[in-house]
This record gives C-alpha cells, structure tokens and sequence, in this order.
C-alpha cells in the first residue's frame, strides 16, 4: 500500500488522531492525503497531501484542521459511485474514517459495496459506537460539560434554585449519566430509562419542605427539553427554576489528555492494520490492548448499562 486518505468528522481528539496517522504514514514511507469537508469533499475530489510538518500544532486543538460536513449526497448511489471515482482517480490505496456513527455506516458502505479498503476510528461525542468503550472526543466532553455544570453550581447554590442542565448526546445518555456523577446531581433524564415526573416533583417538594434547597437535574437531549422540563417542575412544586441548554460548547474545546492519547494509539494502530489487509473493521482501545471490531457490529446501536450508575447517582444524593 502506498497511498492512503483520511476523512473525518470534528470532536475533540480528532486532530490528535489525524497527526498520528500522518506521522505514522510518513515512517512507513507512504503518502497520505486528507479529504476536506467529510463525504462532500469526497464526492467532490477535495484533497489536501498531508506530511509531517502539515499536522505540527495540531494536538492541543478541537475539531478537526480537516474540515467537515453532514453529506446528504453520500446517501445517495450517484454520490458514493463519484466518491469511489475519487478514491481510484487519485490511486488512493486505503481510507481511514474518523468519525462515529454515521461516518462508520458510511465506511461500511464502501467497504462491503464498493471493495474500498477502509478502517474506522470511533470518534463522537455521544460514546454511541457498539463495542467501543471510549470514543475520541467523549472524554473531553464529559469535561466541558462538568466545568460548566460546576459554574451553574454556583448560582443554583447562591439562589437556591433549581436548576435543569441539558446536555448532548442524541438518542445516548453516556454524557448525561457520567456529568450527573461526576458532578454530584440530583437526578438524569435518559433517553434509556422510564421518567417519572410527577414523582420527581414529589421529591423536589418534599426536600424543600425539609430543607433542600437546590437541585441539579440533567436531561438528555435524547430524552427531553430542558425548558420544558423546567416549565412542568415551576407549574407542580412553585419552586424557581431555571434551564440551561450546553451545547455545542461539548463538541469543542481542547482535548483531555485521554483523548490526545486515544488519537495517538488508534491513529498508529489503524494505519498498520490498514497497511496489514484489514478493512470494514474499526479500532478500539481497552484493558491497554488494541483491537478491532467489525463496522457492521459497530454501527449497531449501543445498549449502556444506565442503571448501577443511577443508583449510585441516586444514593449519593
Ligand atoms: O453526534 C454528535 C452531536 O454533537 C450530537 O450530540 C448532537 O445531537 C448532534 O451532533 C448535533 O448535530 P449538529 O452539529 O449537526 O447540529
């Protein structure tokens, strides 16, 4: 193999990735060029070579220095034959995919109906990936979201406030689950569990009435609202209550040291297997071992084990 091009979508850890790839490609001798813009810059032959001194700078940054975009015309057959005819025009050999879900299903894709040698790295915010502990990027924003639940902190606190912190996700409660842990919450609304509102007012009132006066409720994206959940709780308990919606913020930022350290070992790791003959598979990092899962098991959605973690949230309260 001797040439290879890496895709990708943005999260923290992914330009960690994206150096350790370029850098590992260039020790091998090989050549390697980053698609701009995702699927889109594929489908319209949006290449830029890469060499070592192109990712210099990049590992303490967020995003991606590649660019990136939601493809609708990936979806379609005319797209995937114009990427795959960027793919051979271009004599690229190889293609590594950093991304998460829908990036993987698409490297599936062009693994199993157009023969593309293609390897993925798990990269997304949402941890969602099927068999992967710990994706590029979710570390960072668990971070994020806990520096800024601890600054809402201080208002709920000083003002005796309720307060309803939304956070990313999509349909996974990954983020909403550890923030609600690690920062000492109340309670989470998860898209995988049942809510019950009513009780959950029940016991906001009740602590009031005891003496609890502030209150901390993270909700899922997946799951709900947080302004409409900060409405249902003013109209049944009377208590004040403010929502807070985290967004984007979770997406960017500088990435943890885990997750620079995640780019760097699956980035190394994907080129070699790419390198060795695997394809349709996507690496993953456990128990200090690297290894690889089949994209059609990786792309399934994930099931996460939410309720040890929220009876621990639960007795910690
Ligand atoms: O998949 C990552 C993610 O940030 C989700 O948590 C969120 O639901 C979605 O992307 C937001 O997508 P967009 O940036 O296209 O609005």
């Amino acid at each position: 193999m001797e040439k290879i091009a890496i895709l990708t979508r943005d999260c923290a850890g992914v330009n960690a990735a994206i150096r350790s790839v370029v850098r590992t490609v260039s020790d091998f001798g090989m050549e390697v060029v980053g698609v701009m813009r995702g699927y889109d810059g594929l489908i319209d032959g949006e290449l830029m070579p890469l060499n070592r001194r192109s990712v210099s700078g990049i590992i303490n940054r967020g995003g991606t220095i590649l660019k990136t975009s939601r493809s609708q015309r990936f979806y379609t057959e005319s797209g995937q034959e114009q990427a795959v005819k960027t793919i051979h025009d271009n004599g690229i050999e190889g293609l590594i995919v950093i991304g998460g879900n829908g990036s993987l299903t698409g490297a599936h894709v062009l693994a199993t109906k157009y023969n593309i040698s293609v390897i993925g790295i798990p990269a997304t915010i949402d941890n969602d990936v099927t068999g992967v502990d710990l994706t590029l990027g979710a570390d960072t924003a668990v971070n994020v979201a806990l520096e800024a639940l601890d600054k809402i902190r201080d208002t709920a606190t000083s003002l005796e406030r309720i307060f309803i912190v939304e956070v990313m996700g999509r349909s996974c409660g990954y983020i909403a689950l550890n923030v609600a842990l690690a920062g000492g919450c109340e309670e989470v609304l998860l898209p995988e569990m049942d809510v019950n509102l009513d009780g959950m007012c029940k016991e906001i009132q009740e602590g009031n009435e005891k003496g609890k006066v502030s209150w901390i409720v993270i909700v899922a994206e997946g799951k709900a609202k947080a302004h409409d959940i900060a409405d249902i709780i003013t109209k049944k308990t009377g208590l004040e209550t403010r929502a807070a919606v985290l967004g984007h913020i979770q997406r960017g930022g500088r990435p943890t040291a885990m997750d620079r350290l995640l780019g760097a070992r699956l980035g190394n790791y994907a080129v070699n297997i790419l390198k060795e003959g695997t394809t349709d598979h996507c690496v993953n990092f456990k128990d200090d071992k690297l290894f690889t899962i089949p994209l059609s098991v990786a792309i399934q959605p994930k099931e996460i084990d939410v309720d040890s973690y929220y009876r621990l949230i639960k007795i910690l309260t």
